[in-house]
């Protein structure tokens, strides 16, 4: 890790997440708890839960979960080095930094917060500039903007010239100009503005730092869009333009609007329909999704209506496939040849725009339609062709319902029956998702998630368990051999359940997860009695060999029964003796039995 362990510890410790939460999104208090609406998922009445005493969030109805350093990764969309240096900056605190902590081959360059500052201040400046540029306003009158939307957007103006930048920045060498990719240097060293006579749009991301730009020629000109490069603050297939405009739009429809283009962006707000957003002259990634499947429940997808659009589309479908749930839909919109949502919605208006995307052609038309149209359906080749280029997309989709959705849908095209599909297609069972509680669970099981709960209580308590005693391969052992090695290794003092979990966060493997997950949501439930964790851990282990211990004779017995004792290797035999006799005077600790 680049930044120590116990300053992460530390930070922990010192924020209140109560406080930090609640300036974002408003608790109200319920028991020992706080309460609010999901903030990262659509709900009418409050499952997000947060707990001072643990210092972490969970919400009911989505299992999101974490502490104050997830809470503003999740909300912010920051990355883990930029929420903890966030939250050291609220409280006051010094990131240290740590010996060897640049990676080989990158250079000190400028820190993401003097790039953001540079930004920001090159983004006030193009707003300034359109002021005094009469034909860059008349660009954006002919194109149907009014003053109140390009101020909504923080639209400006590059002026024409080589070095208009050094008007703001003094420092015209500085390093920061480069690395934010505002300048650009030749081969002589010499630098001039990358931004020249161009209509600025700036790309804020949700914590309102502008990250890059694209910047539009006016007339005709190449390229049309000149972009920010990639840098520290910006990387294109996490990104997506016009996310913190659309913000209260996306809460109110529950609807993404997923475009191409700035400009549709900017006409659809125009025309009232706030909840579009651009992917940034790339396809649409996994990322894109996941990030607005976490503000809304539906996303519909609405490039131009010629064959570029088309294969946008498709690409979007490929990678949606993964990061979709089952409660969720996406939806597609093929506008007319010659439009793209801009012209459409200037042409058309808001109600049929916003009737179009009502009635979007859903996932798995499209996908089937798609397919249809290069296979010969009317022969026995076509038909297995169908199957076959449907295989790799089925295989993605991590959706039980959505799947056998399709599958069915393939049986009737097909002529295949629904075995034989998902045989073809080498389907494997999903499990199905997070059920409130798993309806059958072995006693061991449930033993060990309540040793889980108590260990993240109470961490020490880890130092203290019987790890050989516990079944193997089960996700509960896993989490719990982990939790003994994070607390181990991190020593005195022992870290807090907060700790642990940013210590866990991304390593976990799926079903495991889900274990922890569950784990926290019990945890909001249970009162914080620091004095009886003890006493129940002792009683949970006690019991816990107690019935292991009952196993073990029972199945020696029944073997005994089975083959007579003469079945039973000597091993078995010693064994079975010492189990008996332990039985008799049994009260004693469960690490010792091995
Ligand atoms: P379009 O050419 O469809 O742009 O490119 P548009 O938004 O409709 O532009 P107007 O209406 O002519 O002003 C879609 C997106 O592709 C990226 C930009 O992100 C653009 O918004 N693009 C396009 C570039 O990055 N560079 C280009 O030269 C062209
Ligand atoms: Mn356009």
């Amino acid at each position: 890790a680049m930044i120590p362990e116990s300053f992460i510890q530390d930070l922990l410790h010192r924020v209140d997440i109560v406080d930090l939460i609640d300036a974002h999104v408003p608790l109200k208090k319920a028991g020992a708890n706080y309460a609010a609406c999901c903030p990262f998922h659509n709900e009418k009445s409050p499952s997000f839960t947060v707990s001072p005493q643990k210092q972490f969030y969970h919400c009911f109805g989505c299992g999101a979960h974490g502490t104050a350093i997830g809470f503003m990764m999740e909300y912010s969309g920051m990355g883990f080095i930029d929420a903890v240096k966030d939250l050291a900056s609220r409280a006051g605190m010094q990131v240290p930094e740590q010996e060897g902590r640049r990676r080989e081959g990158i250079s000190d360059g400028p820190r993401t917060v003097e790039l953001a500052e540079v930004m920001a201040k090159a983004a006030a400046y193009y707003r300034e500039q359109l002021k005094g540029s009469p034909k860059a306003i008349d660009y954006l009158k002919r194109r149907g903007l009014t003053g109140e939307v390009c101020a909504k957007f923080g639209i400006g103006y590059a002026p024409d010239g080589w070095q208009n930048l050094e008007a703001i920045f003094p420092n015209y060498n500085a390093a920061e100009l480069l690395a934010a990719g505002l300048v650009i240097e030749n081969d002589q060293g010499r630098r001039y503005d990358r931004f020249r006579d161009r209509v600025m749009f700036p790309i804020i991301n949700p914590k309102g730092e502008v990250i890059a730009f694209g910047g539009r020629v006016l007339d005709a000109g190449e390229p049309k869009y000149l972009n920010s490069p990639e840098t520290p603050l910006f990387e294109k297939g996490r990104e997506l333009y016009g996310l913190p405009q659309a913000r209260a739009a996306l809460r109110d429809t529950d609807t993404a609007i997923v475009v191409e283009g700035y400009m549709d962006v900017v006409a659809l707000a125009q025309h009232g329909v706030g909840n579009a957003l651009a992917t940034l002259g790339t396809a649409t990634t996994a990322i894109h999704v996941q990030k607005l499947l976490r503000q809304v429940d539906r996303i519909v997808f609405c490039f131009d209506g010629d064959n570029a659009g088309r294969k946008a589309a498709w690409r979007a479908l490929e990678n949606s496939l993964e990061a979709l749930p089952d409660q969720k839909t996406i939806g597609f919109v093929f506008l007319p040849e010659t439009h793209d949502p801009d012209s459409y919605v200037r042409e058309f208006g808001k109600d049929d725009f916003n009737r179009m995307i009502a009635q979007a052609t859903p996932l798995s038309d499209f996908l089937l339609r798609e397919l249809g149209s290069h296979c010969d359906l009317t022969s026995a080749e076509g038909k297995a062709k169908l199957v076959a280029e449907a295989k790799p997309l089925l295989q993605r989709l991590q959706t039980p319902l959505l799947r056998l959705q399709l599958v069915k849908r393939l049986v009737e095209i097909s002529g295949f029956s629904q075995p034989e599909v998902e045989r073809l297609c080498e389907l494997r069972s999903i499990a199905p998702p997070a059920p409130a509680r798993a309806p059958r669970q072995s006693p061991a099981a449930s033993f060990m998630k309540k040793l889980i709960r108590l260990i993240l209580q109470k961490p020490e308590l880890a130092l203290r368990l019987p790890l050989e005693a516990l079944p193997s391969d089960v996700a509960e052992t896993r989490i719990l051999r982990r939790l003994v090695t994070l607390v181990r290794e991190a020593g005195q003092p022992t870290p807090g359940y907060a700790a642990l979990l940013e210590r866990m966060r991304g390593e976990a493997i799926e079903g495991d997860d889900l274990v922890l997950r569950n784990a926290a949501s019990d945890l909001m439930h249970e009162p914080f009695a620091e004095d009886e964790l003890e006493s129940e851990f002792a009683g949970t282990l006690a019991k816990f060999a107690r019935d292991a211990q009952k196993d073990e004779i029972e199945a020696l017995q029944a073997k005994a029964k089975a083959l007579g004792m003469a079945g039973l290797s000597s091993d078995e035999k010693t064994r079975y003796v010492a189990l008996l006799t332990a039985r008799g005077n049994n009260n004693s600790s469960p690490g010792s039995q091995g």
